[in-house]
């Protein structure tokens, strides 16, 4: 059996791949997705790398597949851990894709990435037979998980593993009992964005355990990791606030009252003696949940 991953520039479905870094046009739809999951790597990157450390893989695998892998946070922290391996990194998203190539090169490990730009919904992508495939807060985007969970159970090597992470939710940044005139505001903006994801990421929270069983897969360790950084924090962690907030704002805003939003766009207002990053109880919250899930 071989274990190659693709090699083309373009592949028999139509999804572009790409070995190097060639610019496809600007997506700024997706610029403000991009700076989080950046800042989401850097704050978060001894995490990840423990959880990665933590899989039974085994054999050091070879070939390694991302799915839905945004900027590259999994990508390339599965690189340093297994640093004779090679990583399909896949993800709907071209600008996603583009950043991660930008920083694949930078750090000079352009020739043992290749991207591909596929809907895991739609046609399955030629991931080669990766003994190891790791998915990070992709699975719950998926319209039909149950099915991608049977293709990578196909796309797997005999005894590969499946790493599935979700988040149990949304970083959290502020105190519970802040800001000081519209306490708790922030856990009212996760309320309703927790209401609208519920109808648009309906598998968003859901129990991968037995989905994974159902799809054929032995789950083999499952495992919740904590984080919780700060205060005090750094300016690193100031800039990942502002950024997650304003995307909440985004998302919530027609249904929040309008004394939560004047408070919520004064933590956003840099220059606004109330703005977040002139806060010092700022902390990260959060959580991963995580399946390792062999095919037997
Ligand atoms: C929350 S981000 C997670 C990115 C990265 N794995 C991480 O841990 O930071 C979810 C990613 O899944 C991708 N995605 C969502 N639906 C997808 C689909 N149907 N096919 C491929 N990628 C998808 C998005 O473009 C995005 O990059």
């Amino acid at each position: 059996m071989t274990h190659t991953p693709p090699r083309a520039s373009h592949d028999h479905e139509g999804h572009t791949a790409h070995r190097h870094g060639a610019d496809h046009g600007h997506d700024h739809d997706h610029d403000d997705q991009t700076e989080i999951l950046d800042l989401d790597a850097e704050v978060l990157a001894e995490h990840i790398a423990s959880l990665i450390a933590w899989l039974p893989v085994g054999a050091e695998p070879r070939h390694v597949a991302d799915l839905g892998c945004g900027t590259g946070v999994g990508t390339f922290a599965l690189l340093k851990r297994f640093p004779r391996a090679e990583v399909t990194a896949v993800d709907a998203s071209a600008a996603h894709l583009r950043r991660l190539r930008e920083k694949a090169a930078a750090e000079g490990l352009a020739d043992r990435v290749y991207t591909v730009q596929a809907d895991l919904d739609a046609t399955w992508p030629d991931l080669g037979t990766p003994e190891l495939v790791w998915a990070s807060a992709s699975m719950h985007h998926m319209t039909d998980p149950d099915r991608v969970l049977r293709r990578v159970h196909g796309a797997l090597a005999p005894g590969g593993l499946f790493a599935v992470v979700e988040l149990a939710g949304f970083p959290r940044f502020l105190p519970e009992d802040a800001p000081e005139d519209r306490p708790g505001l922030e856990e009212r903006c996760h309320a309703v964005l927790d209401r609208h994801h519920v109808e648009q990421m309906p598998h968003r929270g859901a129990d991968w355990g037995p989905k994974l069983t159902a799809a054929g897969f032995t789950v083999e360790a499952e495992r919740t990791l904590t984080v919780n950084i700060g205060p005090p924090h750094t300016e690193l962690v100031g800039r990942y606030a502002l950024s997650s907030l304003r995307r909440i704002r985004s998302g919530a805003a027609e249904s929040l009252s309008a004394e939560d939003l004047t408070a919520l766009d004064q933590l956003l207002d840099t220059d606004s003696p109330r703005s977040i990053l002139r806060r010092g109880d700022l902390r990260v919250r959060t959580e991963r949940e995580v399946w390792a899930a062999r095919r037997t």
